[in-house]
């Protein structure tokens, strides 16, 4: 802390720079350091924060006492130790999604945050899209009645150009467009729809030189009774919105991305629907489908975070919450490589 502002730093500057331009927007942080491998990225965030110090190294980096908080925003594979690093030495963590590639390596997050006292947050910024609270509200209040069907589908695009690197590779990303693209949506997914009891499915390499998956699909059934279909992929040239769509015996609720789209109630009327529509019907909905760099939402993320350490309470979202679609993830791709369907206790 100096002038009464935490100390925060980005490592990864990937996605980092939507960290960063969260930071330099909160004001009660500031931008201490970067760290990548790459020169050039951290010499486009020091034009913009000419303050920030930039570490090639990250075990220097760890060394700086002026930094209270880390965002880990390299290659999922490396979140763990990451993660468990920083908070050894002392600082509280916010990392990317997904939280590991395995609940195994999750729970080493989970564990380090026990044994050291300090803060684990977990991205998942689209649980702040605000179509996503009054569908909540009405699944849990019971208005929407028994949610008897999900059906979920994140039909994205990315070029072979997107490949090139570590995404679509087991040993860094854990999968292909169901771990990084889809799991924001399989979090969504069992937010709203609860407990998994078991999972069928089938994956595909369609489009793209990889040796994980460009898509998957799956049946999925809940400890509720609810059934739900789930597709993930990036194939779908040039990119369309993801679909949220639930439905129980009290009414239907659609999204497209962040964009309310049908909301039919029962007990409801046209102007209530219509209402519903003006309010939450206004999302970018196309935003990050056809291209990774317009992915937005991280201010809330961070803002949160930045107060989960100032007040002392827990983030947002913590290491077993950001477990659960990391499980399911698994289980999908469990039950495409043996034919079988995966149970949960
Ligand atoms: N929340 C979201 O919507 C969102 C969007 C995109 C990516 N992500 C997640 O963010 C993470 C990074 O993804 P990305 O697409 O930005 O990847 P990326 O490859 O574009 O960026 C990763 C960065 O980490 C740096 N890096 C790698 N090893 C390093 C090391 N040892 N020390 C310092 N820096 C190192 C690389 O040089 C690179 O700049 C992934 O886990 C991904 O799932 C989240």
């Amino acid at each position: 802390m100096k002038d009464g502002k935490l100390g925060y730093a980005v490592v990864g500057l990937g996605i980092g720079k939507a960290h960063v331009d969260a930071v330099l927007a909160n004001p009660h942080c500031r931008l201490v350091a970067v760290c990548d491998l790459i020169e050039e990225k951290m010499a486009r965030v020091l034009e913009k924060s000419p303050q920030t110090k930039a570490y090639l190294d990250y075990e220097d980096m760890l060394r700086d006492e002026e930094i209270d908080v880390i965002s880990v925003c390299v290659p999922s594979g490396m979140h763990a130790d990451f993660s468990v690093c920083a908070m050894e030495a002392g600082k509280h963590v916010l990392c990317e999604k997904p939280i590991e590639l395995t609940p195994e390596r999750a729970m080493c997050i989970e564990e380090a945050r026990i044994r050291t006292g300090k803060k684990a947050g977990i991205i998942f910024q689209n649980r702040n899209n605000a179509c996503m609270k009054p569908m909540k509200e009405a699944i849990d209040s019971g208005r929407l009645g028994r949610v008897f069907c999900g059906t979920f589908a994140v039909k994205w695009y990315r070029d072979d150009a997107y490949y090139e690197g570590w995404h679509g590779t087991w040993d860094m990303d854990g999968g292909g467009s169901l771990i990084n693209q889809a799991v924001h949506t399989v979090d969504l997914m069992q937010w709203l729809l609860g407990e998994v009891e078991c999972v069928t499915s089938e994956m595909r390499v369609v489009d793209h030189d990889i040796e994980t998956e460009d898509f998957t699909a799956s049946l999925i059934r809940f400890k509720s009774g609810a059934v739900a279909t789930f597709v993930s992929t990036t194939c779908a040239y040039p990119g369309i919105c993801t679909a949220i769509q639930v439905y129980g015996t009290g009414g239907s609720i659609e999204a497209d991305g962040d964009s309310l789209t049908v909301w039919k109630m029962r007990d409801g009327d046209e102007d209530e629907e219509e209402d519903m529509l003006d309010r939450f019907g206004q999302g970018n909905r196309m935003a990050s489908i056809m291209d990774p760099s317009l992915v937005a939402g991280h201010q809330s993320m961070i803002d949160d975070m930045v107060d989960a350490v100032l007040s002392d309470r827990d983030p947002q979202i913590m290491p077993m919450e950001a477990i659960k679609a990391l499980r399911i993830i698994r289980a999908v791709y469990e039950s495409a490589q043996t034919g079988k369907t995966v149970y949960f206790d």
